[in-house]
């Protein structure tokens, strides 16, 4: 049978396309969000997720120093703000200006104004892996503001996060397929 071989390196874009979401932190007086599309859940109970932060993120010492962090997924209104904020430091740049900020009820971080959600979570450990490092923290808070139905608990079809597919593209929220539905 025919295939396609994929580059070891490229191999993760057999993965995406994933949610977008923007990292916020805060430590020492600095304030910061990165885009980050490698974050997922990764236990019910405690809830937990886990993020692979780039090693020579600035995001990560703020992550490391304060503890804390806001995971904010997004929806496609909100791309042009990911690229500009994907495609800065906060070394050189003051991306929190940028971006505004909003207050997060039980951590430092901020959240991210115009999200659809924000995710509050608190660091728990840390796991080097390759060039990135596993930010494993547990989620302490978490906020909806459009788009999710509180009674599935479900974004609502069509109004949820964008995906990243890779590199400059992205794919919208789409149709949902309803099992044994028809
Ligand atoms: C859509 C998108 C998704 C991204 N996902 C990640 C990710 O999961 N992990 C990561 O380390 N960097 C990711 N990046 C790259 C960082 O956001 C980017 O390097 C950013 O400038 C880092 O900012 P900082 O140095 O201020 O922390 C992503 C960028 C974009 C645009």
């Amino acid at each position: 049978m025919n295939s396609i071989r994929v580059p070891l390196r490229r191999a993760y874009r057999l993965l995406h396309p994933k949610l977008v979401t923007v990292i916020g932190a805060s430590a020492h007086g600095e304030t910061n969000f990165m885009p980050a599309s490698w974050v997922m859940p990764a236990s019910f109970d405690p809830p937990l997720l886990v993020a692979a932060v780039g090693e020579e993120r600035y995001t990560l010492g703020l992550i490391l120093d304060s503890g804390e962090m806001t995971v904010n997924p997004v929806g496609p209104d909100l791309i042009p703000l990911v690229e500009e904020l994907g495609s800065l430091s906060g070394r050189e740049a003051d991306k929190a200006s940028l971006a505004g900020t909003l207050a997060a009820e039980k951590v430092s971080a901020p959240c991210l104004p115009g999200a659809l959600a924000c995710i509050e979570a608190r660091l728990r450990s840390t796991h080097p892996a390759g060039d990135h490092v596993l930010v494993v923290a547990e989620v302490v808070a978490a906020r909806a503001w459009r788009c999710f139905d509180a009674e599935t608990h479900a974004y609502r079809e069509g109004c949820g996060p964008v995906y990243h597919v890779g590199g400059h593209t992205y794919m919208e929220p789409g149709r949902y397929v309803e099992w044994g539905r028809r």
